[in-house]
């Protein structure tokens, strides 16, 4: 039976009445962690109760800056009091200066803007479509990775390479072809004449902090110019200064250069905003009237991206350098409790592979004020903001071999 609520003031400020009032009236499609956060300040967040939590988990890598950033507070509170939303009728002065920050960022030419991961996904998937019809209606084939995560939306779940996601809501769109990650047979064999396009997260994020080499990368890349698709980039967990680059695919040298890349959570900050940056070849498939969106690249968003943008130059160093301690850190867990499989990830991205599943460690970390979340059920996964310093790495390290010496595999 559903929990009672009351909807007196006191009762919806304490963990209990959220939690009632919530059960009476949300879908129930999460299951949150029993912790109400209340405020946040740099790397820490605050419950009901003012108790402090270390934020290894960022809102799923969302809050890049932390909490309450002073430079983000100042332009929010600047920009609240001018202009909040203009619609894409009208000009306003942070959107093209955005695009331009964001071709330099990727050496790609022109930008679109929408309010979300899968928002980006569905634009892209939409420019692969256009790509295809524009050559023949039969090139609309789209391939993508096994335990890839695009998005919630019916066309970024149709090119998710995870059944558990899709399975309800079948049929999707058709033309989605899945290769096992890294497998370059596989992946040489599914592209064809019919391909239109091929989307890739460098380093996978639901799917369990997956890197893929730079041999399977390289491949792609030749077969989608081999066979005119488009190769798409899905920044949105891995991209945007999270692997120490501005985007993952920097990270090989030379560059190897997509078609398209799609951004979202750490660009502003907390704010919603979704990105799609093509170069021209790729942007040319958009024609007047063929795309849009009512909020996409508000003055408050674009503002707020420009700034961290500016914030972000200065950090880049510190987020390989702050990531790398932590992956050594871990790597030195690792040696002392068998349990730990694997640690990997690039910068402040960074997944721990146990023997078995980690929600209990989540919990028990919960209680101990460390933030962290699981993922792929046996992946410890971390998302710190990217002001995350040594020294928190090393409390975080602390609590993490407390929690370690205690764990123990579940009954099987
Ligand atoms: C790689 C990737 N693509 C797409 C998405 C969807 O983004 P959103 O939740 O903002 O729609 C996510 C979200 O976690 C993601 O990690």
């Amino acid at each position: 039976m559903a929990a009672t609520y009351s909807p007196a003031r006191e009762a919806v400020s304490s963990l209990e009445g959220i939690m009632a009032l919530e059960e009476n009236f949300l879908l129930q499609n999460y299951s949150r962690y029993p912790l109400a956060l209340h405020r946040g300040k740099g790397c820490y967040v605050y419950d009901l109760k003012g108790r402090r939590y270390l934020d290894l988990i960022s809102g799923i890598g969302v809050n890049s800056l932390g909490h309450a950033h002073p430079r983000i507070t100042k332009v929010i509170r600047e920009q609240a009091g001018l202009l909040l939303h203009t619609s894409n009728l009208y000009y306003h002065e942070y959107q093209g200066r955005l695009a331009e920050r964001l071709a330099r960022a990727s050496g790609l030419k022109r930008s679109f803007f929408c309010n979300s991961g899968t928002e980006a996904m569905e634009g892209a998937l939409k420019m692969i479509r256009a790509h295809g019809n524009s050559i023949n209606p039969e090139k609309h084939e789209i391939i993508s990775l096994e335990g890839s995560f695009h998005g919630r939306t019916l066309g970024a779940l149709s090119i998710t390479g995870q059944p558990k996601y899709r399975k309800d809501f079948e049929p999707l769109l058709p033309g989605a072809r899945f290769v096992p990650r890294n497998d370059l047979e596989a992946l040489e064999r599914a592209v064809s004449e019919k391909t239109a396009g091929i989307v890739l997260e460098f380093i996978q994020g639901e799917g369990g902090i997956y890197p893929i080499t730079e041999e399977f990368a390289r491949k792609a890349r030749d077969l989608a110019s081999r066979y005119n698709a488009l190769l798409v980039s899905d920044e949105i967990q891995c991209g945007v200064g999270r692997p120490g680059t501005f985007f993952a695919y920097q990270l090989f040298h030379p560059v190897l250069m997509p078609d398209i890349v799609i951004a979202a959570k750490p660009m502003a900050c907390g704010i919603p905003l979704g990105v799609i940056v093509g170069n021209e070849n790729a942007a040319s498939t958009i024609k007047p009237g063929m795309h849009g969106s009512t909020y996409g690249g508000g003055p408050l968003a674009c503002r707020v991206a420009l700034e961290f943008f500016d914030i972000l130059d200065e950090l880049l160093p510190s987020i390989k350098t702050v990531g790398a301690h932590f992956r050594a850190k871990l790597q030195e867990l690792k040696r002392k409790f068998s349990f730990i499989r694997e640690v990997r990830g690039e910068g402040l991205m960074i997944g721990v592979e146990l023997e078995f599943p980690g929600k209990q460690l989540v919990l028990d970390g919960l209680e101990n004020g460390l933030l962290f979340n699981c993922t792929h059920d046996t992946v410890l996964r971390f998302l710190p903001p990217y002001i995350l310093a040594e020294q928190q790495v090393d409390r975080a390290i602390s609590t993490l071999v407390k929690l370690f010496k205690r764990a123990k595999p579940p009954e099987m």
